[in-house]
Order: C-alpha cells, then structure tokens, then sequence
C-alpha cells in the first residue's frame, strides 16, 4: 500500500466533476464528461508530441478540461469561449494551485479557443488542436464539416497518413 499523490489536475477534475454532477441533464453531463475529459488528454498528448515537459503537458490537460467549463452549466453559445474566460479564472483562483503565469496561460487558451482560425500563443493553440482532435476522434468515421485543416495538420504531424485529405497531401 501506498498514499497516493494528489496531483493538481486531481484538483481540477474535482471541480470539474463539482460541476457536471450539478448538471441534471443526463446526455449533457455526459458529453461534458467525454468531451472535457477528451480535450484534457488530447492537450496532455499533444504536448508531449511537441517536446514539452510533463509539468507543461499537466498545465494543458488543466486547460483542456476547463476549457469548456460553462458550456455544461447551460451557459453554452458562440460566445461561451469569452465568457467562460472570467468564471475559470476565479475558480483558478480559488483553487489556489497555479502561479500568475500558469493562471494566465489557462485564462488565454479558454478566452481563445473558438477563434480557430487564427493563431494565438503555442499554449493556445495546443487546446484548440485538443478540442478539434477530441470531436474528430470520437467519431472518426464520419465526414468532416470543420475544422479540416486543423485535422490535416494534426494527421501529418501524429503519422496518420490515411486520414489526411487528397487535396491536401
Ligand atoms: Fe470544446
């Protein structure tokens, strides 16, 4: 036996659960659970493919799975990216286990995330690529309507050769 080690993204999955267990609408809290919990692990993957440390490939699975925070909380529409931004920051301060720095890094990549067709800071853009991946890969099958660019790249980049599109190769 052992104890185990909280982590900081125990904390955030916490909150996060916190959260999606006040939400009654079974298929919503759902989705939020695979989607939220998806974008973390994709951010974390990605990282690690781009070189980062663990410590920064920790951050970005934060983010990930805040990055939606208010979408499950009926709060969800196209502005939700910077109107969440101000809500994840308070819970970032209230949970008391990010530097300034770190809690900035968190609060661009949600404030950006929608804005998928320009591009932000490499942290930002880690998240976006997470978000995308995450609605790719939990239906891989099916036709792409967005983001097929992102797709391609992130395809190229992770070696998954026969998903990148004819007219893109
Ligand atoms: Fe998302």
């Amino acid at each position: 036996m052992y104890d185990r080690v909280y982590t900081r993204i125990d904390v955030t999955r916490k909150y996060v659960d916190e959260m999606l267990l006040r939400n009654s609408d079974d298929v919503d809290r759902r989705t939020g659970y695979v989607h939220l919990y998806g974008v973390g692990l994709a951010a974390a993957i990605i990282s690690l493919k781009r070189g980062h440390t663990k410590e920064y490939a920790e951050l970005a699975e934060m983010a990930g799975l805040l990055h939606d925070y208010i979408s499950y909380q009926g709060m969800d529409g196209p502005n939700h990216a910077h109107e969440g931004e101000p809500i994840v920051r308070k819970l970032l301060e209230e949970m008391g286990i990010t530097s300034v720095e770190e809690t900035e890094m968190i609060c661009s990549a949600v404030y950006n995330h929608s804005d998928k067709n320009k591009i932000h800071s490499e942290f930002d853009e880690i998240i976006k690529d997470a978000d995308v991946m995450q609605h790719w890969l939990r239906n891989p099958g099916e036709p792409l309507f967005r983001e097929q660019e992102r797709i391609n790249k992130l395809c190229i980049e992770f070696g998954f050769d026969n998903f990148v599109s004819e007219n893109y190769k």
